[in-house]
């Protein structure tokens, strides 16, 4: 069997979390492989909002095992905490949860150095959610790091402290700001007993197995593929890869096993933080998508810059990941709009370019656009493709074809029923 992968295509909040939510009962593991409670992946179910930061989307579905890979940098406070609330709604993980024994251990020390450091940045600063992703993921590469695993081993104390003081020396060479270690510290220990309560295994192994069994896995992309380390807007970017890549080293997993790729796009575009962002729509029509699409991150309450779709960065992003399907969110919060416009081509430096340039952070790039007519009507009562209205239809349409791979899910709200799954005729390229 092949492990089919679901990640964004932008700066994140896609929508991934509800997508994974609906596919996850064709699959029998999902699992994550990247990224840490940077994340903020949104379920509406029965009407009630779950916000998922470290456990798969796939957790509310029974006979499904989901697995935080060794990808993953992992806050046990904040484990514990989305284990007490899903117990709170009657959602029980103990035999549904496994955590790579590979995965790497966020300490109270990495949020106090991402503190520290994205405050002494200044006016530059990435505009980080400060939950420790950085400084956990320099530690891991710089051959320093704690792994989930460790917390079994004798010694475990003593390393944890020899890193603590590493990081206290790191954070004096930093101006000083409020952080309450002691609390943290408390809290992080107390967290740990939780862990030590999962399951933790050899994720490699286990998937491994699970595909000559004939099992189906679901890859669970965080964060999007403009804040991939490697070929996002750096620096404005998060610290891991966040595209297919990604999929093998934080799984584990052999690069022909990938299967299907489904890219996450929404019907516009949004980012948190800050960088580039070509399309941003700083007038009315960028508070209009704010307010109609709840654009305030999941993760940190942080408004969401808004902007019309960009399609050069989508085919950019789509030609990393190998996309095979695309899955079209939020196109009802366009519902309202008389007309919506997509980038097709960037102007700059006296020519128009197709492709994205190094320097996006420093070249002011022009935006060409294709406009559309709005549908300017409602969508829930659409159940199919055909069903909605012919402007809806035309720009879909138009979407797959230039950027040539089929668009075979519409999401047309938070919930988990609001969703148009479509065949589509056009070919991938
Ligand atoms: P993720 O990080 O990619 O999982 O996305 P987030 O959960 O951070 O942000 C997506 C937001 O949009 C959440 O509030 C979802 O409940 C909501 N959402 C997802 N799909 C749709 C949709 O098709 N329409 C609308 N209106 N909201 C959606
Ligand atoms: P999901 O999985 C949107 C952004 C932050 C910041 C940059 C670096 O919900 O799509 P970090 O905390 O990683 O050091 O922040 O990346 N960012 C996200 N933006 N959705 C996310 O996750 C994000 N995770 C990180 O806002 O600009
Ligand atoms: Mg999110």
């Amino acid at each position: 069997m092949q492990v089919d992968v679901l990640l964004g295509l932008q700066w994140g909040d896609e929508g991934k979390g509800k997508i994974v939510d609906v596919l996850a009962s064709r699959y029998q593991i999902v699992a994550r492989f990247q990224g840490g409670p940077n994340a903020g992946h949104t379920l509406v179910i029965n009407g009630k909002k779950f916000v998922l930061h470290t456990i798969p989307s796939g957790i509310f579905r029974e006979n499904l095992i989901n697995l935080i890979g060794n990808g993953v940098v992992l806050d046990p406070i904040t484990l514990e905490r989305e284990i007490r609330q899903l117990a709170e709604a009657d959602v029980h993980v103990q035999d549904r949860l496994l955590v790579s024994r590979k995965a790497h251990l966020i300490l109270p020390t990495h949020r106090y150095l991402d503190a520290a450091s994205e405050s002494a940045k200044g006016s530059s600063k990435i505009g980080s959610t400060l939950k420790g992703i950085g400084p956990t993921y320099m530690d891991k590469t710089g051959r320093n790091g704690l792994r989930t695993g460790d917390i079994h081993l004798a010694g475990f104390d003593q390393r944890y402290e020899a890193l603590k003081k590493k990081h206290l020396h790191l954070i004096s060479l930093y101006p000083e700001i409020e952080f309450d270690l002691a609390a943290e510290e408390e809290k992080w220990m107390a967290s740990l007993d939780t862990l030590r309560q999962l399951k933790q295994v050899d994720g490699e192994y286990l998937l491994h197995d699970a595909l000559m069994s004939g099992q189906r896995v679901l890859a669970e992309g965080a964060q999007g593929s403009l804040l991939d380390i490697d070929f996002g807007t750096y620096p404005f970017v998060t610290s891991s890869n966040t595209i297919t890549a990604g999929v093998c080293t934080g799984l584990g997993i052999a690069p022909q096993r990938i299967g299907e790729v489904y890219g996450v796009t929404k019907a516009y575009c949004t980012r948190v933080g800050s960088g580039p962002f070509p399309t941003e729509l700083n007038d009315a029509h960028g508070e209009f998508l704010r307010k109609a699409g709840h654009e305030f991150g999941s993760t940190t309450g942080r408004p969401r810059r808004c902007g019309w779709i960009d399609l050069p960065l989508l085919k950019y992003t789509i030609m990393l990941n190998g996309v095979t399907q695309l899955v079209l969110t939020k196109i009802d919060v366009m519902n309202a709009m008389s007309e919506i416009k997509a980038a097709v081509a960037y102007q700059y430096g006296g020519k128009i370019h197709s492709n994205v340039p190094y320097d996006l952070n420093l070249v002011e790039v022009d935006p060409q656009w294709h406009s559309f007519a709005g549908w300017e009507s409602e969508l829930a009562a659409a159940n199919s493709f055909a069903e909605l209205p012919p402007a809806c239809r035309s720009y879909i349409q138009y979407l797959e074809e230039f950027l040539h791979v089929p668009v075979t899910m519409v999401s047309t709200g938070p919930e988990r029923e609001s969703l148009i799954l479509k065949e589509s005729s056009v070919q991938p390229a």
